[in-house]
């Protein structure tokens, strides 16, 4: 699939974000946790949506899809989902967690790594061990077994947000009281607390980097709409302020950009919140910045790409550090081909500005972040962009491009 962008635009109007990727995965894997019905609202019309309920189907899970409502009863009678279906997202792994508590024993293939890093999951398997399971590797699949999971302290050498969602499902129903220290702090391992308390859980300390998780005999079902996309939101607000434009972003939670909203203050740009939306608009020359990605709330890394995108658009020179994946500038060549001028060192990109712009190309998106990111730029270029393998972007966003296109974008998308 391949998308065309005319540029150079300017993004005016009012648009409104969905409900989060990466808080709605973990959280349809936690409805493995109760055999009772689970009612997800508002679930966004994603391609990694669409894999992770066809892996719980798999599973044995039943699933009844009503407009953007889905109902799950967690029926579990495959302890070893199908490689092919685990294999396409990362997020699948999250399945180990609730599989293991529920049913005591679990196959699951190893997560391959993917372009942005190598994407261990040690830690995961860490908390399990540590709760009494048996940790085996056979032919590329995790067998984790545990006659009985027991609550114990947990220190995380890394605020892992998987691990730390892995580990908070399985304490859910383990004997005894689970401490994780050093949790990861993100909205989005707020969401899973909340909406596992919803069904009965005890889960306390969420959002803080001591986590407490008492666990329960059973989980009852329930109702829940999980957090707007943060990153989403971000997204939109560096493709307004890229093109020197001007728009009202509705369904934001302002404290979850708050390091987004920071960044692009200091860079020139106007942003004004509400209690569910955000007003930005750009009219002065970008101002170069320093960026550093970090787990929350320092500047998420999910925001690093687009970012990048929009600093081309400076007159100076700014600098990103990426401190959290290790092969996460796979965007850098591509914006290179557009006529950016950017430097690697290491984990470190310096950003020259161009002023007169960057100039439309053929370039391929190789993440979903990556791929935002090159159609921001797309959106600021001189001529026609031609993204390749745009349908990472599908994975992650619902509509983007139709969105942009409602703020004033010129985009085609085609099979290629
Ligand atoms: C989640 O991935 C998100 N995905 C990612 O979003 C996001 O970039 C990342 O958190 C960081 O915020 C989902 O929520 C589905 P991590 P996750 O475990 O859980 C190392 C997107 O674009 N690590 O916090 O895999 C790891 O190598 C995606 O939406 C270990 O060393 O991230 C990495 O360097 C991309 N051992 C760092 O921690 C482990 O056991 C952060 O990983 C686990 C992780």
């Amino acid at each position: 699939m391949e998308m065309k962008i005319k540029g150079p635009t300017k993004l005016v109007g009012e648009t409104r974000v969905g409900t989060s990727k990466n808080a709605v995965l973990p959280i349809l894997a936690a409805s493995l946790l109760t055999d009772e019905p689970v009612t997800i609202h508002q679930l966004p019309k994603i391609m990694d949506v669409k894999v992770v309920l066809q892996l719980l189907k798999e599973i044995g899970a039943e699933i009844e899809t009503e407009e953007n409502d889905v109902t799950i009863r967690g029926e579990i009678f495959n302890l070893y989902p199908s490689t092919e279906w685990v294999r396409k997202i990362r997020g699948s792994f999250l399945m180990l967690g609730p599989i293991l508590a529920r049913k005591k024993r679990v196959r699951i293939s190893l997560p391959g790594g993917c372009s942005i890093g190598s994407r261990p999951v040690d830690l995961h398997l860490k908390g399990f061990h540590l709760m009494g399971a048996d940790i085996r590797f056979v032919g590329g699949d995790v067998v984790a077994e545990a006659p009985k999971l027991r609550g114990t302290r947990i220190y995380l050498d890394f605020p892992s947000v998987g691990a730390t969602e892995n580990i908070m499902m399985a304490a859910a129903l383990a004997e005894g009281t689970t401490v994780i220290e050093n949790a990861a702090l993100e909205p989005e391992v707020v969401d899973l607390a909340h909406f596992i308390n919803t069904l009965g859980g005890r889960i306390r300390g969420a959002g803080t980097s001591l986590l407490r998780i008492e666990g329960v005999a059973s989980l009852h079902g329930g109702h829940y709409t999980p957090i707007p996309d943060r990153i989403e939101a971000g997204s939109l607000m560096v493709a307004i302020a890229a093109t020197k434009g001007e728009g009202v972003i509705h369904n934001v939670i302002p404290g979850h950009v708050k390091a987004v909203s920071a960044k692009l203050r200091e860079s020139g740009v106007e942003i004004e919140e509400e209690a569910d939306r955000i007003f930005i608009r750009r009219s002065a020359p970008i101002q170069s910045i320093y960026v550093k990605t970090l787990p929350y709330p320092g500047f998420p890394t999910d925001m690093q790409a687009q970012m990048m995108a929009y600093l081309c658009g400076c007159e100076n020179s700014s600098i990103i550090s990426e401190t959290v994946f290790e092969n996460r500038f796979l965007h850098v060549p591509e914006l290179l081909r557009m006529g950016a001028d950017i430097r690697i060192e290491g984990r470190t990109a310096i950003i020259r500005g161009r002023g007169e712009g960057l100039s439309g190309a053929v370039v391929k998106a190789t993440d979903l972040r990556a791929g935002a990111a090159l159609l921001i730029a797309g959106l600021c270029a001189n001529g026609i962009t031609t993204i390749e393998d745009c349908e990472h972007i599908d994975r992650g966003y619902e509509n983007f491009s139709e969105k942009l296109s409602r703020l004033g974008a010129e985009i085609d998308k085609s099979p290629s």
